[in-house]
């Protein structure tokens, strides 16, 4: 079993008092434990101050998206360089809300992993149906297109260093869990389609995460699936509470 790695996404929210009091509460609690990954993703503003704070902790702090760009004239974008500086070792790429309401495409987003990781970033790429997709029996190919293209042109060893969080559009923020079996179901497609392009041991060490209405009740059943990898968690990771209750989950099953 790989150690589990567990992300709190927090979007476009909180006030920068309130996500100063998360971080500290983060930092205080048993979240240094060796037995699992731990990681959160505020808003770019708060990013500098939610470093310093947990700098001395073992939680990882990540950016929800970045330019593709080094710099320039880019306005209102990010580079990873500047992530670099304030102290982020993360970032979210290809989350299915820049998919659908900012136009991402597969080849933005294959030039962002190369942009991130270029500079020292681990990606946390993300791929999901919609639920249409889903209901017209699309899933796979909807994923491997995402996988396929997102990837292409990384080596095996560029590609070790990435996380893949598979979020299905239709669990996001609806409370419509994916069931532990189709989520695992559709992980162990994601394995398979790394295996077949980079080889066994590329696939093994790669962390797949499961996101979309992961919440305290859910985690146990969702995180004990053999091919479930940790959770990248959006409304739960905002309350300190439940999104500590999955990383001890988390560290139970461990
Ligand atoms: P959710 O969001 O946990 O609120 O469904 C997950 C995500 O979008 O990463």
């Amino acid at each position: 079993m790989k150690k589990q790695f567990i992300a709190g996404n927090w979007k476009m929210n909180l006030t920068m008092n309130d996500a100063k009091d998360l971080a500290r509460r983060l930092c205080n609690e048993a979240v240094n434990s060796d037995a699992v990954d731990v990681g959160v993703f505020p808003a770019f503003v708060f990013l500098r101050d939610i470093c310093e704070i947990l700098h001395t902790s073992k939680v990882y702090v990540g950016a929800q998206n970045m330019y593709m760009e080094k710099s320039g004239a880019f306005t209102g974008e990010v580079s990873g360089a500047m992530l670099r500086d304030v102290g982020c070792t993360h970032v979210i790429i290809g989350h299915s809300e820049r998919r659908t309401i900012f136009q991402e495409t597969n080849a933005m987003i294959n030039s962002k992993i190369k942009a991130a990781l270029s500079c020292g970033l681990s990606p946390i790429l993300c791929v999901g149906e919609r639920q249409e997709e889903r209901d017209a029996g699309k899933t796979s190919e909807v994923i491997g297109n995402q996988l396929t293209e997102g990837l292409a042109g990384l080596t095996s060893e560029q590609i070790k260093e990435l996380t893949i969080a598979y979020e299905p559009v239709w669990a996001i923020g609806t409370g419509n869990t994916a069931t532990p079996e189709q989520a695992n179901e559709v992980h162990a497609f994601i394995r398979n389609i790394l295996e077949s392009k980079h080889g066994n041991d590329t696939a093994q060490c790669i962390r797949i995460q499961y996101g979309g209405s992961v919440n305290s009740k859910n985690a146990n059943e969702l995180l004990g699936q053999p091919e479930i990898d940790g959770a990248l968690v959006g409304g739960a990771s905002l309350d300190p509470k439940s999104f500590l209750d999955i990383v001890y989950e988390a560290v139970r099953l461990s």
